[in-house]
């Protein structure tokens, strides 16, 4: 064999290789406030709830935290667009809950935070 054919098939290694294992998706920046009182790991309470598996879950109902009255009557499914708009102005999607955080008030910073909750598996 010539050495080019070994380089390629050394390319070609290295390229299947990083398809077949995606690398985990890094929490973007803005996470780091999140994560003082959120934990990404599956049942892990903190100031708040964990947030694995958030994504699909019904506001308000993670067994063992206990929710303000208003998280309760929520009623929604988490999705990317639900998070976006709470992360954004909790107070305004969900008046009188309790979470100490003001908002990103910043919509993109907002939509990067809830897509990478989406990757937070339970
Ligand atoms: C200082 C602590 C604190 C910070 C910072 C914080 N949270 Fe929270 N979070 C809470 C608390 C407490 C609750 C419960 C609120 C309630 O019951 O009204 C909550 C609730 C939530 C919920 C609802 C979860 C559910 O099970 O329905 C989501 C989603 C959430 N936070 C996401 C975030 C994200 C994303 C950030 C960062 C941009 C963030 N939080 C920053 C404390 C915090």
């Amino acid at each position: 064999m010539k050495l080019s054919h070994l380089a390629g098939f050394a390319v070609a290694a290295a390229t299947l290789a990083s398809v077949a294992t995606p690398a985990k998706a890094a929490a973007p920046a803005e996470f780091q406030v999140c994560a003082a009182c959120h934990s990404t790991k599956p049942g892990v309470i903190k100031i708040g709830p964990s947030l694995a598996g958030v994504v699909g879950r019904k506001a308000g109902t993670m067994p063992g935290f206990k929710y303000s009255a208003a998280m309760k009557k929520a009623g929604w499914i988490w999705d990317v667009k639900k998070l976006t708009a709470y992360i954004d102005d909790p107070q305004k999607v969900v008046p009188g809950n309790r979470m100490p955080f003001f908002g990103t008030h910043n919509m993109k910073t907002a939509h990067a935070v809830a897509e990478y909750l989406a990757t937070l598996k339970k």
